[in-house]
């Protein structure tokens, strides 16, 4: 087959006029938080190639440089100005405050699916900055395409001031497509993809429900193609639960327990009942048995809280992406919603609140949560 789409590599000075005024393109941004430690990630553009195809369609596709500087010995539950600049302009400055090394009362945010939608993502983003979060953990599907860098600058762009000083953790989700430019943009702990961190006595373990980005080879059978499927990813997700394992076993004296992970365990939708019911069967009685007190997810576009047996297992997927309809009210529903919405989290010294709000800032619920011992 003839290929018509060629790259050319223009220089620097072709980057378009709006890119050139800024200095730099994404950030600065906040990783790897810690008790003493921080790292500020930024990216400038290098070079803006361009992909022509068949019809002589021109795109253009900015090549972005990922600077990160790493902090130590910094002091606890400390606020720190910085700027990565240093040029007189505000652009490089940001405020950073490390972790607590005691408990004592935070908050923090969740959201979910921002996707395309970045009118309603920036509704949302400036409704948590109301509640000047620690940290936001976004429960998958940052993007519509993970392998697309446009959709990586706009979603930059809608973050660019609550990233500037707040922590931000990513989830994998199926529309990150386990791109490259997620491991380039994120610096998280472990192996990315799925990892934990602390703050005072909680816990909080994001996990990865996508697996590799693979696709079925043409010359697998059709009789083969659901054991291809079954044993392309067992290995991987076998791995994964030992880990969480162990990592629930090492941190059994915390107080609070929060899981996040994309796709769900409990489904308020018809077509992904069956899957849900699937992972669940795979996680067991983990959840159950290590007594976590909250599972987010995202994937389902609407709200929708579950419990059983002391878990709670909340959808929140309301930053973007197009709305689906509750189709289905499970024994285990409490509460669910089709709207847009965010949770702000606050955690205390004996129970924690977790706040639901839609867009317009009105409360959908309230759920309280004791401490586990
Ligand atoms: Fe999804």
């Amino acid at each position: 087959m003839q290929k018509l789409v060629f790259l050319s590599f223009l220089l620097s000075s072709l980057i378009s006029v709006a890119q050139v005024k800024d200095k730099i393109a994404f950030g600065p941004y906040i990783q790897q938080m810690g008790t003493k430690d921080a790292t500020i990630c930024w990216s400038t553009l290098e070079s803006a190639p361009t992909i022509t195809d068949k019809d002589g369609n021109v795109k253009t596709i900015g090549e972005y440089k990922h600077h990160k500087i790493h902090l130590g010995n910094l002091e606890p539950n400390t606020e720190y100005q910085y700027d990565v600049l240093n040029d007189g302009s505000d652009e490089g400055k940001g405020t950073l405050t490390t972790y607590p090394d005691e408990i004592i009362p935070f908050n923090f945010a969740v959201t979910g699916d921002s996707r395309n939608r970045h009118d309603v993502h920036a509704k949302i983003v400036a409704r948590i900055m109301e509640t000047n979060p620690r940290f936001i953990i976004n429960s998958g599907d940052l993007v519509a395409n993970g392998r697309s860098i446009s959709d990586w600058e706009a979603f930059f762009g809608v973050n660019k001031e609550l990233m500037r000083n707040t922590p931000y953790y990513p989830v994998l989700g199926n529309h990150e497509k386990d791109s490259p430019y997620y491991y380039d943009l994120f610096d998280l702990p472990n192996n990315e993809k799925y990892y934990y961190f602390t703050v005072g006595d909680a816990l909080f373990i994001v996990l990865d429900s996508e697996g590799k980005q693979i696709s079925e080879p043409d010359f697998i059978s059709e009789k083969n193609s659901d054991d291809f499927w079954k044993n392309a990813f067992s290995e991987y997700f076998n791995t994964q639960k030992k880990w969480l394992e162990n990592v629930l076993e090492l941190n059994k004296e915390a107080g609070f327990v929060f899981i996040f992970q994309h796709k769900p365990l409990y489904s308020a939708m018809k077509n992904r009942k069956a899957e849900a019911e699937q992972t669940r069967k795979f996680w067991g009685d983990i959840f159950e048995r290590h007594k976590v007190q909250v599972f987010l997810n995202g994937h389902d576009h609407h709200y929708h809280r579950a419990t059983k047996n002391g878990v709670h297992y909340i959808t929140s997927a309301g930053a973007g992406a197009p709305l689906y309809d509750i189709e289905l009210t499970l024994p285990e529903t409490q509460k669910s919603s089709k709207i847009e919405h965010f949770v702000n989290v606050q955690i205390n010294k004996k129970n924690a609140f977790l706040y639901v709000t839609d867009i317009n800032g009105n409360e959908i619920e309230t759920v309280e949560i004791k401490r586990r011992k």
